[in-house]
């Protein structure tokens, strides 16, 4: 069965893999794009890339319901911890780990990672997901980094790339890493979330088709992609 890959909004993303469902940076409350709410879903897995209130968003609330895997830095898992959440596996930058899903590994991301009530969240993460279709990386919150050219030596079929510009990439520097990490599909996202974050994205597109070899995928939230 293919991997289905759906954008929630902003950075949060479910993926349809190996019969299990597994949602990165669950953040529906509070989020105006969000497609869904923290109590309408029944994951196996999070994913959290950073602590960041957009990010942590309802992974508390929704770890503690369902009792569902979340998967983060060491620090955002101690911090779950202490927040009663009891299923969770850490792991860091760099390193790799098989779950029943598929691999997780951990990349570096430049951005900031405080939790929501000001607690460490250590460094900010990217996802590089290797399923059985397929390798997805998401690059979360971050800016432009060379060593992204690394990271797309790994085979990527989709990449997640933030083009909101203010808080992380925006559209050149979105451009510049497709060049970098040459994936086969590009998704755009943390972008029209608020004002402050809106984007041309058919413009950005349109450049990504023209001038690189990937294919631009623009969803709109709750909208999905097949690997
Ligand atoms: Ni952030
Ligand atoms: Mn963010």
């Amino acid at each position: 069965m293919s991997t289905v890959v759906t954008w929630l909004g902003h950075g949060a993303f479910l993926i349809e893999t190996a019969g299990k469902t597994i949602i990165i940076d669950p953040f529906f409350t509070s989020n105006p794009a969000a497609t869904t709410t923290a109590d309408a879903v029944n994951p196996d897995a999070l994913i959290i890339s950073h602590g960041h209130a957009d990010h942590v968003g309802d992974a508390v609330e929704i770890a503690r319901r369902t009792g569902c895997l979340v998967i983060a830095n060491h620090e955002i898992i101690e911090w779950l911890q202490k927040q009663g959440v009891k299923n969770v596996h850490a792991q860091h930058i760099g390193g790799a780990h098989k779950h029943s899903f598929g691999t997780v590994k951990l990349t570096i991301a430049h951005h900031g990672s405080s939790l929501p009530d000001g607690s460490n969240g250590g460094n900010p993460c990217g996802i590089l997901l290797r399923l059985e279709d397929g390798t997805i990386y998401h690059a979360c919150d971050t800016g432009l980094f060379y060593d992204m050219k690394l990271i797309g030596e790994e085979g990527i079929d989709i990449a997640i790339l933030p083009i909101g510009d203010n808080f992380t990439m925006g559209p050149e520097d979105a451009l510049r890493a497709v060049d970098l990490i040459r994936p086969r599909k590009v998704i755009p996202d943390h972008f029209d979330t608020w004002p402050l974050i809106s984007q041309d994205v058919d413009a950005w597109a349109s450049q990504v088709n023209s001038t690189t070899d990937a294919l631009a995928v623009v969803l709109i939230p709750g909208q999905s992609v097949t690997m």
